[in-house]
């Protein structure tokens, strides 16, 4: 058993928080966000990936505390893992999370304990950024006094197949004695451990495994846009390619990418690239400019549509940026939905996942199903497994599908 403390309880952090504690670690999470800890304290989940008896069970066995500020039962940690958010600003890296997360571990640090950053970022930031804020708060020195490395998260929230504890976790270190650590740690919290040789090497595979995602999305989009202006149904295209048995893989066009993964991520290496080495990283930013061009073409295709029908009312299916779960950052149903405001239309969306959401009217579910006649259009963006998409199609004027999640039939119009 290891105290363990998670900074960060957000997508990545507390699902990592309340495993630690089922494998029997005592685990003190800490976020900034009073709503959070109030909703944890309550035994209330606010992810896909914990439900609420999963987190009621560790809070009532006494494995898992939490709170907006750092406590007296943080003072001897094992272990220390920061999840904290790391966004762009004005197209930069900003790491300010990060280095704030770590001064807080820094100021508990003790000789012997581990640090580990799990937050997706550039490489050298670990051993850079993170390091030197660890040694000025603590007064200790990285690699001798305790140990720092770098184990990047792979959850794919509300992915039941492929989760936190059955997805291998690389694992890395400043140090052998440090990797020793930090794998010891992960070895009782995921079924597998894949050490790699340092940080920066880890660091960098998180983001190659973000880029590839990206640009293989993008490549497809690209496809679909071409397929579409030469009339072939890139539907059929994706399916028949995957007959070849080999050498492919099974991506599919869509609105767009969004949370924090694609749409960010790859940024932090094309920065680094074009700031540390001159160069740009040229596959990075050109799926970039594609993927981010995707949801002005579904707007563009909804003004076709609901113009030539004589109407203006648009409701849009689905506001998360995929499917089953909750998460509305980056999502291209943002891009969607401002872009058909800025041509006047009247835009309603429905997302039974998605709480808070203040960019137009909502309906519910329920309601959805017998307001569709009211609509000249519904967009189906996120294509969630709620959605009836027999009765939808039945029920609608008409349908401009961005997922091929529709049944076919003639009011449906595939992006
Ligand atoms: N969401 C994903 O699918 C996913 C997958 C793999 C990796 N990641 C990476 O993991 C990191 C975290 O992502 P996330 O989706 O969990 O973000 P998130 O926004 O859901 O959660 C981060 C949490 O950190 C808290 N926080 C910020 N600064 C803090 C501080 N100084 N002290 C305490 N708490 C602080 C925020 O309040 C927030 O609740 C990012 O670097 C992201 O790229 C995310």
């Amino acid at each position: 058993m290891s105290r363990v403390v998670v900074v960060g309880l957000g997508y990545v952090g507390l699902p990592l928080a309340v495993r630690a504690a089922q494998a029997g670690h005592r685990v003190f999470g800490l976020d900034l966000d009073p709503a959070k800890i109030e909703a944890l304290q309550a035994g209330r989940t606010y992810v896909e990936d914990v439900t609420s008896g999963e987190l009621q069970d560790v809070l009532a066995r006494g494995r898992l505390d939490v709170s907006t500020e750092p406590a007296p039962n943080m003072l001897h940690f094992d272990v220390g893992v920061i999840v904290v958010p790391t966004p762009l600003r004005n197209g930069e890296p900003d790491l300010s999370c990060v280095e704030a997360a770590g001064r807080t571990l820094g100021r508990f640090l003790r000789r012997g304990g581990t640090v580990v950053l799990e937050s997706t970022t550039y490489p050298g930031t670990t051993e850079g950024l993170l390091s030197e804020v660890l040694e000025e708060e603590s007064g200790l020195s990285a690699g001798r006094d305790f140990h720092l490395g770098f184990s990047p998260e792979r959850i794919d929230p509300g992915n039941r197949v492929h989760t936190l504890v059955n997805t291998p976790k690389l694992v890395s270190a400043t140090t052998a004695a440090g990797l020793t650590a930090v794998e010891a740690f992960y070895d009782t919290v995921v079924e597998q451990t894949v050490p790699v040789s340092n940080p920066r090497t880890a660091e960098i595979t998180k983001l190659f495994e973000n880029i590839q995602a990206n640009t293989n999305i993008a490549l497809i989009n690209e496809m679909a846009e071409l397929c579409r202006l030469l009339d072939i149904d890139v539907w059929e295209v994706v399916e028949a390619s995957m007959t070849k048995g080999h050498s492919m893989a099974r991506w599919t066009p869509g609105p767009g990418v969004g949370g924090h993964c694609l749409p960010i991520d790859p940024m932090y290496l094309a920065w680094l690239a074009r700031e540390e080495l001159g160069r740009p990283f040229r596959f990075a930013e050109l799926a970039q400019q594609v993927n981010e061009e995707r949801p002005v073409l579904v707007a563009e295709r909804a003004v076709e549509l609901v113009r030539s029908s004589g109407g203006d009312r648009v409701l849009v299916l689905g506001t998360a940026y995929k499917p089953n779960v909750g998460d509305v950052r980056e999502s291209p149903a943002i891009g969607v939905v401002r872009e058909l405001q800025r041509r006047a239309l009247d835009v309603t969306v429905v997302d039974p996942h998605v709480d808070r959401w203040s960019l137009t009217p909502v309906l519910s579910l329920e309601e959805m199903i017998p307001s569709l006649p009211n609509f000249d259009l519904v967009v189906l963006v996120t294509d969630h497994d709620d959605f009836d998409y027999e009765k939808v199609v039945s029920e609608a004027r008409l349908v401009l599908d961005c997922r091929n999640a529709a049944p076919a039939s003639s009011n449906v119009v595939r992006l």
